[in-house]
């Protein structure tokens, strides 16, 4: 009964209170905010119901949605979830307004203040926060991508207001016994497709390299942790500059997606990589 949301007339508040309890069953850290869902007024007085043993185990955004679509529930915000594998429940970001939602949010960058320059350890297990700035974790995304198949969207915004998106039919990642192979096809979009040549490529950072470069260490010389080639023409974990601070080719690649701008030397303001699954069917 974990991923089967009927909208049932009655049964869809109570499935609302088990998430909101389950929610406040994993351990936030104080100054996490509660889903915002929690907030609707029509929902007072249902927290405290006991939940069904063994309910909540939502495996990832999209299998929520539908639950917050036939509550008139929808909106972005931190949700709890347990893919198939994993023993425990971990918290993620939820986007689900976004190309009709149901997305698992693994990596946002937004302002700079989290330093992506790190050891496999971090990527393995995640960093930052998941309501701002974070990696979610390569464990994390190899168990939420290997129970289905899914694909991935890449968001990217620029200094001058502008979007950009880059959206892959397939995506999923190796375990850790493949050092986190890359596996990603079927690109559409507008940012173009920068992500190609990581495609079959292992993931490596600042104290292991997997990468295709015959001499550069490229976690290193880009200084963030990727599916490396040669280096390659994208790096969404490479160093934030604000615009001030940023010199192009003096100062270094940054957070680059080649085919946007056609230069290496663009370091842009947000990225939002984010799965779904393929089968994930659209309301809106
Ligand atoms: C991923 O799944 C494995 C079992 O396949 C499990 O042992 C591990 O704890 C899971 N990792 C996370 C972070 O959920």
């Amino acid at each position: 009964m974990t991923s089967s949301i009927k909208p049932k007339p009655g049964l869809t508040f109570s499935l609302v209170t088990v998430i909101l309890l389950a929610a406040g069953s994993v351990t936030f850290s104080a100054e996490i905010p509660q889903p915002q869902v929690a907030q609707d007024e029509s929902l007072n007085g249902q927290r405290n119901d006991p939940p069904p043993p063994g309910a909540a185990h939502f495996e990832d955004c999209a299998t929520l949605y539908p639950l917050l679509y036939w509550t008139n529930a929808v909106q972005d915000g931190v949700f709890p979830i347990k893919p198939e594998s994993s023993t425990d429940h971990f918290d993620v970001y939820c986007d689900m307004t976004t190309d009709g939602g149901g997305w698992t949010v693994i990596q946002r960058r937004v302002d700079g203040r989290l330093n992506f320059d790190r050891y496999w350890a971090d990527y393995k297990n995640g960093f930052g926060r998941v309501e701002g700035e974070h990696w979610l974790g390569l464990d994390k995304i190899h168990n939420l991508t290997s129970q289905n198949s899914y694909e991935l969207y890449v968001e990217l915004q620029d200094w001058e207001g502008n979007f950009a998106h880059a959206k892959y039919g397939a995506f999923s990642i190796g375990d850790e016994s493949t050092d986190y192979t890359l596996n990603i096809g079927g690109y559409s979009g507008d940012a173009g497709d920068s992500m190609e040549l990581n495609n079959g490529m292992k993931f490596s950072a600042r104290d292991v390299e997997n990468d295709g470069h015959s001499s550069r260490h490229c976690a290193q010389f880009l200084s963030g942790g990727w599916w490396y080639n040669n280096c390659g023409i994208s790096v969404l974990n490479g160093p934030y500059y604000q615009p001030e601070d940023y010199h192009g080719s003096n100062t270094g690649v940054g957070v680059d997606w080649y085919y946007w701008k056609l230069s290496h030397y663009y370091s842009l303001k947000a990225t939002k990589m984010m799965v779904r699954p393929q089968n994930f069917i659209r309301k809106l």
